[in-house]
């Protein structure tokens, strides 16, 4: 072989050599890693049930503020609580995408463009000292206009008032439809209404609510210059605090008949 061809060989062999042990050393990291990306993102959602009801403390662990909250899963048409699977074990992202365990939403009925409802949910309770329910933590999403948002909204123990509300993922634009993290526009949310009368009557308007009108109560102001994620945040507000979502449930616990 020329002096030529047994240079390229070696750049070669170096070459191969160097991305074998490249690749092995990156599939280590991502296998050796997966337990702790896991365990953040868990600790992530802890932390953001806990924001969205009002109840984070950030000088302390979410962990330890965590045990305040009994998780759940619930029968959504129902609206009964299931009795005998851990809720650690169930996969409610996966439920939804799952046919045995979740089912087709009609066109007309998917404003919140969820295509798929899953049979069951999680749900997560904070109890008073004596046991009754304080609040109820409801993990709700829906298409923006980029992208699914993830959230949860929190509703005090009368399954009416709202306590808070709060997405931890989504794809929206930064400074438009990402104002849905803004401190202040999620303040506008605890204490407004969802029900009036058997009807779901909580609006996010295009604009501002006309302070003292007899609807304000049912009304947040949608997010300027971000009409179609603002669109996106009433659709699936209605969605999941509707029949086909959480209201069932919410029916159940204001009679009595689950708690
Ligand atoms: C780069 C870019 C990013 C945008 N991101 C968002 C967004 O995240 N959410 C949103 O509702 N509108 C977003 N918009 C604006 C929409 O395209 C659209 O103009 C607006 O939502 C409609 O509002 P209007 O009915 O008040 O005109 C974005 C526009 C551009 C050019």
């Amino acid at each position: 072989m020329s002096a030529n061809g047994e240079g390229l060989g070696r750049v070669l062999t170096v070459a191969l050599g160097l991305c074998l042990v490249c690749s092995i050393v990156v599939s280590t990291a991502a296998v050796l890693l997966k337990p702790a990306q896991q365990a953040n993102k868990t600790l992530d959602l802890k932390r953001n049930i806990l924001m969205a009801a009002g109840l984070l403390d950030p000088s302390r662990s979410v962990e330890e503020q965590f045990e305040q909250v009994e998780t759940r899963i619930v029968n959504l048409d129902a609206g009964q609580f299931v009795e005998g699977v851990d809720p650690a074990s169930f996969d409610q992202r996966e439920a939804a995408k799952d046919p045995a365990q979740s089912r087709a939403i009609p066109n007309d009925e998917d404003a919140a463009k969820l295509v798929r409802r899953e049979d069951q949910a999680l749900v997560y309770l904070v109890r008073t000292n004596g046991g009754e329910l304080d609040k109820i933590i409801l993990p709700i999403r829906g298409y923006g206009l980029w992208s699914t948002l993830y959230g949860f909204m929190a509703l005090e123990s009368d399954g009416n008032t709202i306590a808070g509300l709060g997405f931890y993922e989504h794809g929206e634009t930064p400074g438009l439809g990402g104002e849905v993290d803004n401190p202040r526009w999620k303040s506008i949310w605890p204490g407004k209404l969802v029900y009036q009368g058997n009807e779901v009557a909580i609006e996010v308007l295009k604009g501002s609510v006309r302070a003292g009108s007899a609807q304000a109560q049912w009304q947040v102001d949608g997010l300027s210059g971000a009409t179609l994620t603002t669109k996106g945040v009433d659709n699936l507000v209605k969605y999941w605090l509707g029949e086909e979502g959480f209201k069932p449930l919410l029916d159940n616990l204001r009679q009595g008949e689950v708690s």
